[in-house]
């Protein structure tokens, strides 16, 4: 497997961007790469002050800047997510579990279909991992299933953002356990490098009730009434924002090149 996606040449931020290529475009690509990059958020309520599409605007960023860094194939961003447990807050949409994994599968399915082995997803909320693996297990099972040349070869892999050790690491340093478990000051602060008019929505915020179970939209809204699990947003900044995406770009393309050099 070729996996030099623009020999000799830095790919602008057009290229990577599979909205902007034609077909044929993608055909030619795909004879020197396999591999593609697809991002997936959420559109869901991240407390009183976070935007509501924290989690796709996040996981594109990455996205995006990963895919300019190694000349990757990226997709448009599912930003539709399993955020069931936010519906108890306005402007929260979400996909049914089942509904993510037919999306996620279809979509998989449809990449294989036109010879793409390496799909890698970047994800930016945690309620999506375990559908997306599901997911990844169902469309294994159909490419094979449907007999499809390429189905021996194809892998998923599912990376987020926010989990990547270096990321972890500076929310730590920098937010100690005001980080939290949602609407954490570390995505907000992606999101304030990302777009400034978010600025000025934050403002300082009491305490936030520590993280519990998750059951329904009800419950999840009477144990976190705000909608944030033990975090401080307001320690967030836009400068912040940039060492995020710097670090959570540099160790995912790690991680995808790594992927796409995986022998079968
Ligand atoms: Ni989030």
């Amino acid at each position: 497997m070729t996996q030099t996606p623009y020999p000799g040449a830095v790919p602008s931020a057009a290229d990577i961007r599979l909205q902007l290529r034609s077909w044929p475009e993608v055909e030619s690509y795909l004879e020197r790469c396999k591999g593609v990059i697809v991002p997936l958020g959420s559109t869901e309520q991240h407390g009183p002050t976070g935007a509501i599409g924290t989690d796709a605007l996040t996981a594109e960023a990455v996205a995006l800047e990963v895919g300019r860094r190694s000349g990757v194939l990226v997709t448009p961003v599912q930003a539709f997510g399993m955020a069931e447990h936010h519906l108890g807050f306005a402007g929260t949409i979400s996909l049914q579990p089942a509904t993510l994994l037919a999306v996620l599968h279809d979509l998989v399915l449809s990449l294989a279909r036109h010879g793409f082995e390496r799909i890698f997803v970047i994800n930016g909320h945690g309620g999506n991992i375990a559908t997306s693996r599901a997911a990844f297990a169902q469309a294994y099972a159909t490419a094979s299933g449907r007999g499809l040349a390429n189905a021996p070869h194809l892998r998923c892999r599912l990376a987020n953002w926010f989990t990547a050790a270096p990321v972890m690491r500076q929310a730590r340093e920098l937010y100690g356990n005001r980080e939290g478990q949602h609407a954490t000051p570390s995505e907000i602060a992606l999101t304030l490098h990302l777009e400034a008019s978010l600025l000025a929505k934050q403002r300082p915020l009491p305490e936030a009730a520590p993280a519990g179970p998750i059951h329904g939209p009800d419950d999840f809204r009477r144990r976190h009434p705000d909608g944030r699990m033990g975090s401080d947003p307001y320690l967030a900044s836009a400068e912040h924002g940039a060492q995020f995406l710097e670090l959570a770009a540099a160790d995912l393309l790690k991680q995808l090149q790594e992927f796409l050099e995986e022998s079968n």
